[in-house]
């Protein structure tokens, strides 16, 4: 009995009837591999200690923040996107002069990366994290041309550029690195992100900047624009 249930599963699995045990394990890959650096639900605590705290980004809205395809690849290949970790004030030495902070690159890791299967395994179960929570409103951006002024609000108007560098090697280095937003972030999000920083997570230095609509559109407009070269 039991060697023809083996049979017939291999049988099943052979036709695609069920899944293999590698494609069904996302879930558990993020649980084994990746919960004690990230959140994947959202976090009870949210104090300030909770984030001074934390080993990695949050994950728990990933489904409403990453485009799928940029997960799958990153994951097997990951870069930095953080030049400052995800706690800048932790690796950041301050110059004598006070003109030019450097980053302590001793305090920085290298990311686990993942094979082929386990990426996509986890990709699949990443994009539906959060997006039961009403963090991202669907259709927040208009697709709207950025217009001739959005590169400029972005790096001088606005300010972004002091945290965000939009090219490799330029700009601030205390938050994300920008510079393949339009393959790594959905559009919806950066709407809903550069709105109001504060309901992803209440004590992130991010301001909330006050911009109006016209204004969010344009810069998120732009940010589309930025891809990886392979992705161009
Ligand atoms: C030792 C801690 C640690 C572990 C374990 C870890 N990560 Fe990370 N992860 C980080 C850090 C730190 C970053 C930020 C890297 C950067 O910004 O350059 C990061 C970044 C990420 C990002 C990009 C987040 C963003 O907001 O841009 C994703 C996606 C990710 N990790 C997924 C995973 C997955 C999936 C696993 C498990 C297979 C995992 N991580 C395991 C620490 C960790
Ligand atoms: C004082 C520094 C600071 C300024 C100014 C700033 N940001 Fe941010 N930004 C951050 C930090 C920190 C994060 C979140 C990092 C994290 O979750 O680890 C962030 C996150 C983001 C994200 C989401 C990306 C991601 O990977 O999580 C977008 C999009 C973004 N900022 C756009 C902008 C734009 C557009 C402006 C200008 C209007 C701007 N930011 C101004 C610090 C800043």
């Amino acid at each position: 009995m039991r060697s023809l249930s083996v049979v017939l599963f291999a049988l099943l699995a052979g036709i695609g009837m069920v899944d293999t045990a590698m494609a069904a394990g996302g879930a558990d890959v993020l649980q084994q591999q990746c919960s004690s650096c990230h959140a994947l639900t959202k976090p009870a605590d949210a104090s300030l200690d909770r984030l001074w705290e934390r080993k990695g980004p949050d994950l728990y809205y990933a489904g409403v923040k990453f485009n799928r395809e940029w997960l799958e690849a990153w994951l097997q290949n990951p870069t930095t996107i953080r030049p400052g970790g995800v706690m800048y004030a932790k690796v950041v030495k301050a110059s004598a002069d006070k003109t030019a902070d450097t980053i302590d690159a001793s305090k920085l890791t290298a990311h686990i990366k993942l094979n082929k299967a386990d990426a996509g395994a986890a990709a699949d179960a990443l994009m539906k994290l959060g997006t039961d929570l009403d963090l991202v409103q669907k259709g927040a951006f208009k697709n709207g041309a950025p217009g001739p002024m959005a590169k400029m609000l972005f790096s001088k108007l606005r300010g972004c550029s002091s945290c965000h560098s939009a090219k490799e090697g330029s700009g601030g280095q205390s938050g994300p690195e920008l510079a393949d937003a339009g393959s790594r972030l959905q559009p919806d999000f950066m709407v809903a992100y550069i709105n109001n920083p504060q309901k992803f997570d209440p004590h992130i230095w991010m301001p909330t900047l006050g911009l109006t609509d016209a204004d969010v559109q344009k810069l998120t407009g732009y940010l589309i624009t930025l891809k990886t070269a392979e992705a161009k």
